[in-house]
């Protein structure tokens, strides 16, 4: 389904399922959130070659950081931006959206630093197009993903995801994270692009599925493999508390991706696979549905939370609900809610959640605001909205 459709086609859902009006807190939301986007902007100025990325517990503002290609989140901020043009119509965001978006564009004109360069660029370029239509903007996005195709391996049949890890991992790896990615390739492959980016987007799906899950629906972090033979060598973790374990911001890009894959593909063993691993993730939550960061750490029910893992999953779930005549649905609306109510950042602070876990093995960015969580749970707002 083409991307621009996408809203169009959660509306419509809407109008089948008829009837359930989404909490009011949709629209309080909305209105705090884009409120909050205008004012921190305001503060930001034009300074594009700066993004924000998170903010420590006891601050307020957003803690910057550089343009880079190591810069994994930088396209999350000028997401936000159009997101919150979208929801509010506030045309003062739209200078600032293509500022921080064009500041990005370097990442399609050179060889992929990784396969996070579909984290750059769709939330930046592909959100642009959708609201703009602005040409330049296609060609970023088609271009980026020659660039992720360029990372594939067709022995292994999947996308490396580290290259400067392939030392310390022993071979090729791959990570649930760059499921994410393939809705670069496969939004790509519907417009104009390669029609091979489509199936190596499917092959890297289908790889995926068998080799970062367990027989019992938890995932693995990582997947390593021998890139001459493409024989899967071992599965572990990076970010999660041990290989063995369920990171759940892990699970949570699992969820997404395979929900968006079957967007793309309509291929069942997709949808069914997004369930069997939403309904796994599902019934190991704590009563207010935002989980540890990671399942198995021994120090809950002290551990840090991850509020960014509950917004991704919330926002694939509203998706996965169209597919499966509304279930999901509650889901989805009762993990926004208790975002909102439970987790909502005061008004001095200027991004919309707190509680996030970032990198936790590395000590990095444990219980902090971090940008992918606003980003995504912006996204599952709009969408929740869309569904009425
Ligand atoms: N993609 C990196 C992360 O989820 O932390």
């Amino acid at each position: 389904m083409n991307y621009i459709l996408r809203f169009f086609a959660l509306t419509a859902f809407a109008g089948l399922a008829a009837c359930s009006t989404p909490a009011s807190f949709v629209d309080e939301a909305l209105e705090t959130c884009t409120t909050k986007v205008v004012r921190t902007q305001a503060r930001l100025g034009t300074d594009y070659q700066q993004s924000p990325r998170n903010i420590a517990p006891g601050d307020s503002l957003w803690h910057q950081t550089a343009v880079c290609q190591e810069n994994w989140t930088m396209g999350f901020w000028p997401g936000i931006l159009w997101y919150a043009y979208e929801a509010s119509g506030n045309e003062t965001l739209l200078a600032p959206a293509r500022g921080y978006t064009e500041a990005l564009r370097f990442i399609a004109g050179q060889p992929a630093y990784d396969h996070d360069i579909g984290f750059i660029m769709f939330p930046s370029f592909g959100n642009g197009y959708r609201l703009t239509q602005d040409p330049s903007y296609k060609e970023a996005v088609l271009a980026t993903a020659g660039r992720l195709a360029e990372l594939f391996n067709p022995a292994v049949g999947t996308i490396l995801s580290w290259p400067r890890e392939v030392p310390n991992f022993g071979g090729h790896n791959t990570i649930m994270d760059n499921m994410l990615n393939l809705e670069t390739l496969l939004w790509a492959a519907e417009n104009g692009g390669d029609p091979a980016w489509r199936e190596i987007a499917i092959m890297h799906a289908d790889t995926t599925l068998r080799y970062n899950f367990r027989p019992d629906g938890t995932s693995y972090h990582v997947a390593v493999y021998d890139p001459e033979t493409g024989a899967h060598k071992y599965s572990c973790t990076h970010q999660g508390y041990a290989d063995d374990s369920l990171w759940a911001r892990g699970q949570a890009w699992g969820i997404y991706g395979f929900t968006m894959v079957y967007r793309f593909t309509r291929e069942p063993r997709f949808l069914a696979f997004a369930q069997r691993i939403a309904d796994v993730y599902l019934s190991k939550l704590p009563e207010d549905k935002v989980p540890y960061w990671d399942f198995c750490d021994p120090a809950i029910p002290d551990a840090p939370r991850d509020a960014s893992a509950a917004a991704v999953v919330a926002s694939a779930l509203l998706e996965l609900s169209t597919y499966t005549d509304g279930k999901y649905r509650a889901d989805a609306e009762a993990m926004l809610r208790s975002l909102w109510e439970n987790y909502r950042a005061p008004e001095n602070v200027e991004a919309f959640l707190l509680h996030s876990t970032g990198h936790h093995p590395a000590g990095s960015e444990i219980d902090y605001s971090i940008v992918y969580a606003d980003y995504y749970f912006l996204e599952a707002l709009l969408r929740l909205k869309n569904l009425r």
